[in-house]
């Protein structure tokens, strides 16, 4: 029979190669005919390691299981599973398509993850793989962009840009060569989906990337990898090389006599890297500082070529609405978000990990229906959405519809979907801190209201909390933040308020301020 141990760095940071290496081994002992896969996972973290077994009924999962569980694990799917009967063990868990935190998703980007082994070129074929690559190449480019620009696609990295108008500008700036670049430096605190689609389903990228080229003429293209992502590195360049042999990638894309070659380079280990314009002089083997815009990337980008750069999540959607056609894709949403995001649960909660679903949930939902409560058992103060940079909610905008639009009408960012939950002893004075500080060490040093700003704000802040003249160093926190959102030259400077601004505005009290003089 077959089970399945994933190989995806959650999991492997929890033991999941010795426990497949038990596996094995319990195999050998008791002379069982077993076949294991190492597959992706199904981004139920607090499940890690989750072991599956195939049966005539579908998989069914136990978790989370340690090395020690093994013995008693194997001899449950023996005895009981194997024979028709009930799981009998304390971790079984019954059919893993039937947990309800995977039942109440819409996995489009993530339709694979978890059910395939990320290296196995059959398995991803035989769940639609490739699909839309061969749509595209039935295609001209500008039949691609134009079912691109349908699906209403916006830009999965934080900025929600259309991708099919960034991509019509790339298609229509003349020049011989052009690039496509993958934005796979993830920085935003509590986020991991680029990481999971990398691990655990790396075709899908790789195919994402190769309709971008097609549509645009480009024939190279570059990943730019989160160098903390080591797992993803090697499973990337594998992925990679079975690609190219298969005929995908090289000189020949499936026998259309274009070209389109592949790398994967490591990031510089710095959260500005990845804003586009300094990950392209990384890229270049630059010091990672921003460029002035324009001219766009899209217009001069790479070695002053014209070049998409896109996120993970954005390129590995492509696939899916090649295949499904536009339409199929902006079915799914609320307001002009369309299709899903893969929201990632993180912070202080129970059941943290990956929860695919269309625009227009609310926090409230994914509290009700996914997170099982904080880890501590104390109640939830705050919740940080899209990243270092993004606002602090309290529980009376937990209802908000998560889309674009809703959330910037509330002063805040969905960013790239990261959800870092807070329970009620946390001091949103030193979260706005630590946000100043944060854009301290993280700053390129270009301009001066973020590099010399994020400084003072650590000051004014302290002070603040010292109640060194509270009144006053609260106007000069306000004129700062101010200064900071309109004279920054990129996000970095001009989004570090945002957290700064919802922490004083939505929790008054631990500035020592009372409602009536909130600012
Ligand atoms: P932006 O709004 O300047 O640009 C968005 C994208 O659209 C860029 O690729 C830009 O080149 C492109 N674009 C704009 N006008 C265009 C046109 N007319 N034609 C073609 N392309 C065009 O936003 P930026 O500064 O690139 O990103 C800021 C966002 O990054 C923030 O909203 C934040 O949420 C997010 N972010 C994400 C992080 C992560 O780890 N994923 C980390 C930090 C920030
Ligand atoms: Fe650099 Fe900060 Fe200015 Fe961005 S806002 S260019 S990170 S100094």
């Amino acid at each position: 029979f077959k089970m399945f141990v994933p190989r995806e760095s959650t999991a492997l940071s929890l033991g999941a190669h010795d426990v497949a290496n038990a596996i094995s081994a319990y195999a050998t002992e008791h002379t069982i005919d077993l076949t294991l896969v190492r597959n992706g996972s199904r981004g139920l973290f607090w499940l890690e390691p989750l072991v599956e077994v195939e049966t005539s009924q579908g998989r069914f999962a136990y978790g989370p299981v340690e090395e020690s569980d093994v013995a008693a694990v194997m001899q449950d799917i023996v005895d009981n599973l194997l024979n028709g009967q009930a799981q009998k063990h304390t971790l079984a868990l019954g059919l893993t398509d039937e947990l309800s935190y995977l039942k109440k998703q819409t996995r489009l980007t993530f339709a694979r993850a978890g059910i395939t082994d990320p290296l196995s070129l059959e398995d991803y074929i035989a769940m639609d793989g490739f699909s839309g690559l061969h749509k595209a190449l039935a295609y001209s480019s500008q039949e691609i962009v134009t079912t691109v620009v349908d699906s209403g696609l916006r830009g999965r990295g934080g900025a929600a840009f259309p991708t099919g108008i960034k991509w019509q500008t790339v298609h229509d700036a003349p020049s011989e060569k052009k690039y496509i670049v993958c934005n796979a430096d993830e920085g935003d605190s509590g986020t991991f989906a680029d990481k999971l689609v990398m691990e655990c389903d790396p075709f899908m990228l790789i195919e994402g990337m190769i309709i971008a080229a097609l549509a645009v003429g480009a024939d190279q293209g570059y990943i730019y990898l989160r160098s903390e992502y080591p797992v993803a590195d090697e499973i990337l360049q594998e992925a990679i090389v079975i690609a190219t042999q298969a005929g995908y990638l090289g000189n020949d894309v499936c026998g259309s006599g274009k070209t389109f070659n592949l790398e994967v380079r490591l990031g510089a280990e710095a959260y500005i890297c990845g804003e586009e314009t300094s990950l392209l002089e990384s890229l270049e083997g630059k010091r990672g500082v921003v460029r002035f815009k324009p001219p766009l990337p899209a217009i001069e980008g790479l070695f002053g070529k014209p070049t998409i750069v896109n996120n993970v999540l954005s390129l590995s959607a492509i696939p899916y609405i090649l295949s499904k056609g536009g339409q199929a894709y902006q079915q799914y949403g609320a307001n002009r978000s369309r299709g899903t995001l893969p929201f990632q649960l993180a912070g202080n909660v129970k059941q943290g990990g990956l929860i695919e679903l269309p625009f227009g949930a609310s926090l409230q939902d994914l509290l009700d229906n996914f997170s099982g409560g904080t880890q501590s058992g104390r109640p939830i103060r705050a919740i940080q959405v899209g990243g270092p940079l993004g606002a602090y909610l309290p529980p009376s905008k937990f209802t908000l519809s998560l889309d674009y639009e809703e959330f910037s009408k509330a002063s805040a960012v969905l960013g790239h979907g990261g959800i870092v939950i807070f329970d009620d002893t946390v001091n949103m004075l030193e979260q706005a801190r630590f946000s100043m500080e944060f854009c301290v060490d993280e700053s390129c040093g270009k301009c001066t209201p973020c590099r010399i700003g994020s400084t003072r704000g650590v000051e004014v802040l302290d002070r603040i909390r010292d109640d060194d003249d509270r009144a006053a160093n609260m106007v000069l926190l306000t004129d700062l933040c101010d200064t900071m959102i309109n004279g920054s030259l990129c996000a970095m400077g001009s989004m570090t308020p945002i957290p700064v601004t919802s922490a004083y505005r939505d929790f008054p009290e631990d500035f020592q301020l009372p409602a009536s003089q909130t600012v």
